[in-house]
């Protein structure tokens, strides 16, 4: 068979100019792709090798991967870079904003489009064209090393959160990759795990944060994931790619797959992919290979070349943007400080804040070594990261000098020794670090000197490894015993504890949660955070973030928490665990996973089974209160229009995140979650007395349920109810309406599992 690799003196050849060829604009696209030879096409969908062809030595170390150039057809190469926090290059400082998980619990489509904006911004820049972001997959369980990239448990929060980053970042002429398309909960194996589910929990779930993401905005680009769906990969899914995403959800941009060696190349480009990522030679070979033994049709891979030269005309290289190489970094610390403050949750709050400034004894390694953000695509190389102990001194409170000085002393040795000796790698970013263990006679006598102790419990996380639930999820014993022993001797002082949570994703809250007077959420909360937890601990800014995903009492709580590789330990530095059953590993939870739940995640089965958790979804406590009057919901065409009046009761300004759920008659189905978030949105910030209505429109198409027999959405008539407030166990108002007839919505039969 005849081979072709393409090689450097090929490449250039290709694009040798020739005279009167073409030139790319937005008019010449159809003309370029009948010209173009096979060969030029097969390079042209194929991401180039970076160190290698014309653009070596131009591509900034970090970059995630790019286009290849065809000088002929005035075709540039473009730049891709991750990720979703903030540009991730190795010798470049970028800023590093609040992670996905802190932006959702904002509840607040402005804040993820002011992190979009500036993310667009710092992208100009630096010569990137397409953000590899946002990370839009379904928070199924507290485990995923990834969820701090994601955003929440719940489809509508996802998708309407991660539509306003798209559009913040597209509104800087820079484009965006909503990823992982479809059903990517989970890290290990993550290259080959089967992600196996029902087709209505596809659809309801797992798709529906996409399908509502498009609707609101128009990413310039999607990320087929890693992983198979229902025994069929993703990237090769004719199903997932073109009937449901650009059939069913009208999806007209390009389809990249994500960093993928080879694979079934005609499949994929058959079945919707355009664009692969990183790209390797061998992909090039394949396509020409296909066309040549027909396994390949011309047609699919001209529309795969239509579709990047649509991409390319419209990036910022096309255009002629020239790297500054410079970002404005104050501009950056600025946004990535309000909108932490915005996304942080108040969990518990016995009188301890707002606390002014007073003499504190600040406990925990991570006090001292905040987490910015989590490793792997989503980690950003920052200037500095402002610590929780900076962020307190420097809004006026004194800090125990002994116990700082023990601390920094301790950290500097941990960290080095995690890198010479940690068991778990990362393969970029850092570490979790042990808890050092503090003497009761030393925090007795700490409890004498200071009026305030601080404790920080802190959770890393990222790509290529999901946390191990005994290790990670759970508290271990050193900081259980700090929790223990801080809040009795300074309880036994008269004094207040105020613990803060530095964590990925949920860990373990129910066994302690009443020892500390108080609890702050931070989540991982960019470079700016110990200023802006600061912030929120003195009530500079009064805390308004709802939580995107509930907090269980126990891990298996949840439905189907046991089909989850819960404690899995893996010695990869990168724990993609190809092929288990060659490494004697289980093939449950590594090799397939079961998403037995179905459509219940989260909140959706906790609130149906009436199931105690330690802190609801949409939950979050402020230092002001709130009232609600005037529900009411109303039939407007094809829309509900539901509205709530807010008003702020309390004695100090603040903001309130609304949720709208729904309740729905059955109609043709045996069960449905007994509510459903459908839209949300937040208040300005209220003084005392002041109010503010909001109002919601939903189309009647979202109240529907997935009929998987008739491969139809069905929305029931009768009776619904509308519940308003952020904590769907906690409604503060509600109100009845009524759908007339019933209706229902016809889509592709797509995704099936095979029994
Ligand atoms: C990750 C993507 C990322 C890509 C490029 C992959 O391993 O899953 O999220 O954008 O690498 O770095």
């Amino acid at each position: 068979m005849k081979r072709f690799f393409p090689t450097l003196a090929g490449i250039c050849l290709l694009c040798a100019a020739a005279a009167a060829q073409p030139q790319l604009g937005k008019d010449s696209i159809q003309q370029i792709v009948k010209a173009m030879t096979a060969e030029e096409k097969a390079l042209l969908v194929v991401g180039a090798n970076m160190d290698e062809g014309p653009w070596k030595g131009q591509i900034l170390s970090g970059t995630g991967g790019i286009t290849c150039a065809l000088d002929k057809y005035g075709i540039p190469y473009t730049v891709m870079m991750d990720g979703p926090v903030g540009i991730r290059l190795y010798d470049y400082n970028t800023t590093c904003f609040p992670t996905g998980l802190l932006t959702a619990a904002s509840w607040d489509k402005e804040a993820a489009y002011r992190i979009g904006e500036a993310i667009g911004e710092e992208s100009i820049a630096m010569g990137n064209d397409v953000i590899l972001a946002p990370g839009m997959n379904i928070l199924r369980n507290p485990l995923n090393g990834r969820n701090f990239e994601y955003f929440a448990e719940d489809p509508v929060l996802t998708g309407l959160i991660a539509a306003a980053y798209i559009n913040g970042v597209q509104s800087k002429g820079v484009g965006t990759s909503a990823k992982h398309f479809a059903a990517n909960s989970q890290e290990t194996n993550r290259l080959d795990g089967d992600s196996r589910l029902d087709t209505r929990t596809l659809r309801e779930i797992y798709t529906k944060a996409f399908e509502l993401c498009l609707r609101d905005s128009d990413p310039w680009t999607v990320m087929a994931s890693y992983n198979y769906l229902n025994g069929e990969y993703t990237q090769e899914s004719y199903d997932l790619l073109t009937k449901i995403l650009r059939n069913d959800f009208g999806y007209k941009g390009l389809v990249v797959t994500d960093w993928t060696g080879k694979r079934n190349t005609p499949k994929q480009l058959h079945a919707g992919s355009d664009l692969f990522m990183g790209g390797s030679p061998k992909q090039t070979a394949h396509i020409l290979e296909s066309l040549e033994n027909g396994s390949l049709k011309m047609e699919d891979l001209d529309r795969a070349a239509t579709k990047v030269l649509e991409l390319i005309v419209k990036t910022p290289s096309f255009k002629g943007n020239r790297p500054s190489l410079k970002i404005d970094m104050e501009a950056g610390a600025k946004t990535a400080r309000e909108v932490a403050g915005d996304g942080m949750v108040l969990l518990k709050n016995d009188g301890a804040l707002p606390a002014s400034p007073a003499k504190t004894a600040l406990f925990g390694v991570y006090s001292y070594d905040l987490i910015q953000g989590g490793n792997g695509a989503a980690w950003v190389n920052s200037p500095h990261v402002v610590s929780l102990a900076e962020g307190l001194q420097n809004a006026g409170f004194t800090l125990d000098g002994d116990l700082a000085e023990l601390y920094k002393g301790y950290d500097a040795f941990i960290t080095q020794d995690v890198k010479n000796n940690h068991k778990i790698n990362v393969h970029v970013g850092v570490a979790q670090k042990p808890e050092l263990e503090i003497t009761r006679p030393l925090i007795e006598r700490s409890a004498k000197d200071n009026d305030l102790a601080v404790i920080t419990i802190g959770r890393i996380s990222g790509e290529g490894r999901d946390r191990i639930m005994d290790r990670e999820f759970l508290l271990q014993k050193n900081e259980l015993a700090l929790i223990e022993d801080v809040c009795k001797a300074y309880h036994a002082a008269g004094k207040k504890v105020v613990l803060v949570l530095n964590i990925c994703s949920p860990v373990e809250t129910a066994s302690w949660k009443e020892k500390p007077d108080a609890i702050l959420c931070a989540w991982l909360p960019g470079q700016e955070g110990g200023d802006a937890i600061a912030d929120v601990l003195t009530g500079k800014v009064n805390p308004s973030g709802r939580l995107p995903m509930t907090f269980p009492n126990d891990y298996f709580d949840a439905e189907g928490a046991e089909n989850f590789p819960y404690n899995f330990i893996s010695d990869r530095a990168n724990e993609s665990v190809v092929h288990p059953e060659r490494r004697g590993l289980p093939l449950k939870n590594i090799a397939y996973t079961d998403y037995s739940e179905g459509i219940y995640v989260g909140y959706r089965y906790f609130n149906t089974n009436n199931k105690a958790v330690s802190y609801p979804f949409g939950y979050g406590l402020s230092y002001t209160s709130f009232e609600y009057s005037s529900p009411s919901v109303k039939l407007r065409g094809n829309d509900i229009v539901a509205s709530v009046t807010v008003t702020n009761t309390g004695s100090v300004a603040g903001r309130e995140a609304v949720g709208l759920y729904i309740s729905a008659p059955l109609g043709s189905f045996s069960d449905k979650p007994s509510v459903e978030l459908k839209e949300f949105g937040k208040t300005r910030l209220l003084q005392p007395g002041e109010s503010e209505t909001l109002s919601f429109t939903v189309p009647v198409r979202q109240l529907a349920s997935f009929n998987s027999a008739a491969s139809r959405w069905e929305t029931a008539k009768g009776g619904y109810r509308a519940y308003f407030g952020a904590n769907a166990l906690e409604p503060a108002a509600e109100a009845a309406f009524r759908i007339g007839s019933a209706k229902t919505y016809k889509v592709s039969r797509a995704c099936e599992p095979a029994n």
